[in-house]
């Protein structure tokens, strides 16, 4: 169960964009960009309220990858695992990131809530290969250390 501020939010963003059914993309954009995903019971309230069929709103949101449906840490770590980034040894990047915050490829999310990690096709950035994003921020030349060494800033940060 979402709290009512949840809600309260939510409502702002439709008086925003109008209640019409091209407002529902900016609406879960926004949804998104407050909360990091996009909860369910907000994706069924906004589809109710601007007159979308519910499960026309479902098909769009999964639809685009960005749009997420599980909670996500406030540092949402991308290790690019495309073909460029693979060849210069993405894979150690990665592990070590699982290693280091107790992740894996089922469990993407740390319990504090401070870490996402995942992996992408290609971050468009394949000069600068091996690559990963923190909050769609790039960060080029990657290693295992540098990696790490970018968690531990992060998390003085996020304290
Ligand atoms: S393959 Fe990694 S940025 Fe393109």
């Amino acid at each position: 169960m979402l709290d009512q501020s949840y809600y309260t939010k939510t409502d702002e963003f439709i008086e925003h964009y109008g209640r019409k059914a091209s407002s529902l993309i900016p609406i879960m954009q926004d949804i998104q960009g407050e909360y990091r995903y996009l909860p369910g019971e907000l994706l069924t309230y906004v589809a109710k309220e601007i007159g979308v069929k519910e499960a026309k709103a479902y098909s769009v949101a999964t639809f685009y990858e960005n749009f997420s449906f599980e909670p996500k840490g406030k540092y949402i770590i991308k290790v690019c695992d495309g073909t460029a980034c693979h060849v210069r040894k993405s894979t150690p990047i990665l592990e070590a990131l699982f290693k280091e915050l107790g992740l894996s490829q089922k469990k993407h999310t740390t319990d504090d809530m401070l870490f996402t990690v995942e992996t992408v096709s290609c971050l468009g950035a394949c000069g600068l290969a091996p690559t990963l994003t923190v909050n769609d921020e790039v960060h080029p030349n990657m290693t295992p250390e540098k990696a790490l060494a970018l968690v531990e800033e992060l998390r003085g940060e996020g304290l």
